[in-house]
């Protein structure tokens, strides 16, 4: 009988030639466990997602109570479904005035999807202005708007239209003109990363925007719900978008996102033609249930605001290691090794010194700290133990 890891390189489509291949039993807390009971401190949160830790007990409730009443009953929109509609009015509650109508999906490229087609449609115009080492998604209009020519070029042609500036550069805004649909950036940037916005640099995205009739577009996908220490970055900043884009830790674990704006914008992709944004899945209903109870979590136990104390804790106790760099705010930090050659080992050792720990996408100087938001200092500490050791492992290799 061939084993499980036989089987998932048989089966399932593979990402790259080297998956970590951890056979995961379970996962609480900050905590995964693979077969053998063996633990390991999850510092990715799978990527940006576990904000409220893996199976939070409100969440689990939610997703169990949902999926006794009902699963999915109708493309979305159509029919009223309560996780939906309150999900929506508790996200409106915690965002400006501004953004007060919410379309869910399924994931973050879709919402991306949804947002670009939302800001074409709605100012008439189709140019696109990006930034170098954004990530924004994998599907071909996102894909459109990725900030790096290694993996844009594997998949040429793309969406036209597109022009790419630099993140920080004073230069960006000038490039913002009438014929200008749209500004899609992150507030901070994750997979290039964890690059902050400097100065006035979202200011000047956003006077622009406003000069040119552009729309400026925020993917909040890695930065929302709490993890760089405010709910959303655009509070941290005090620039608000025209379209925020959600995902990630929107569904609490569960498949969800959204693209999120004024009911005038939002109202159209209702009319000529009407159905212009259509979706099977999107805002399914037990993801929604999941997602709020999240939130609500989040919102209740101020998680936002105990993440920069956590980022304190990790930055006190990581002080004496070789790192010559802790870049971020909050628990969403990239970690600059002294020699960045050992970097891959890091990763690739973690599992066997109980830890996950994970690369950027676009930055080979650093690894990524995004620990759930409710690891505790304990956890923290305990973290910051385990990477000693495995950071002097492969430094001096015996
Ligand atoms: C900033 C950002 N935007 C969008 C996405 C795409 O989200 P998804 O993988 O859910 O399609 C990601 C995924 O990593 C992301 O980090």
């Amino acid at each position: 009988m061939p084993s499980l890891r036989q089987l998932f390189l048989d089966h399932l489509g593979q990402t790259s030639p080297t998956p970590l291949m951890l056979e995961i039993d379970r996962a609480e807390g900050s905590f995964l466990y693979d077969s053998n009971g063996r633990d390991y401190l999850d510092l990715i949160s799978g990527v940006s997602v576990s904000n409220t830790g893996h199976r939070h007990p409100a969440v689990v409730a939610a997703v169990k109570e949902q999926a006794d009443r009902y699963l999915h009953l109708m493309v979305y929109g159509e029919v009223i479904q309560s996780p939906q509609v309150r999900y929506a009015e508790k996200l409106a509650s915690l965002l400006p005035p501004s953004l007060q109508s919410v379309y869910f999906v399924n994931s973050g490229s879709e919402a991306i999807e949804g947002a670009l087609k939302l800001a074409r449609r709605h100012t008439g115009k189709h140019e696109i202005i990006y930034f170098r080492n954004a990530y924004h998604g994998s599907t071909t209009g996102a894909l459109s708007v990725q900030g790096s020519e290694l993996y844009r070029n594997a998949f040429r042609p793309l969406m036209p239209s597109t022009t790419m500036a630099e993140f920080n550069s004073p230069e960006a805004s000038e490039m913002i003109t009438k014929d200008t649909a749209a500004v899609i950036v992150e507030p901070v940037q994750a997979e290039a990363g964890v690059i902050q916005p400097e100065g006035t640099f979202l200011a000047d995205l956003r006077h622009a925007c406003d000069r040119h009739g552009a729309m400026l577009l925020f993917d909040e996908v890695q930065t929302g719900f709490g993890r760089t220490g405010s709910l959303f970055s655009l509070y941290r900043y005090n620039v608000i978008p025209d379209i925020l884009v959600l995902a990630k830790a929107l569904g609490g674990g569960m498949p969800l996102g959204a693209f999120i704006a004024s009911r005038e914008i939002m109202s159209s992709l209702a009319h000529n033609p009407i159905l212009g944004h259509i979706t099977t899945f999107g805002g399914h209903p037990v993801c929604c249930a999941a997602g709020l109870a999240s939130l609500e979590v989040i919102v209740e136990g101020n998680l936002s605001g105990n993440a920069r104390e956590k980022e304190h804790l990790f930055r006190q106790e990581l002080a004496d290691m070789p790192f010559r760099e802790i870049r971020g705010e909050g628990l969403l930090l990239a970690v600059v090794p002294e020699d960045k050659s050992i970097i891959p080992s890091l990763v690739a050792q973690a599992p066997a010194h109980g830890l996950m720990l994970d690369y950027f996408l676009f930055c080979d100087e650093a690894f990524r700290i995004a620990p759930p938001l409710t690891i505790s200092p304990d956890e923290i500490r305990l973290a910051c133990q385990r990477l000693k050791t495995l950071t002097e492992a492969v430094s001096f290799p015996v």
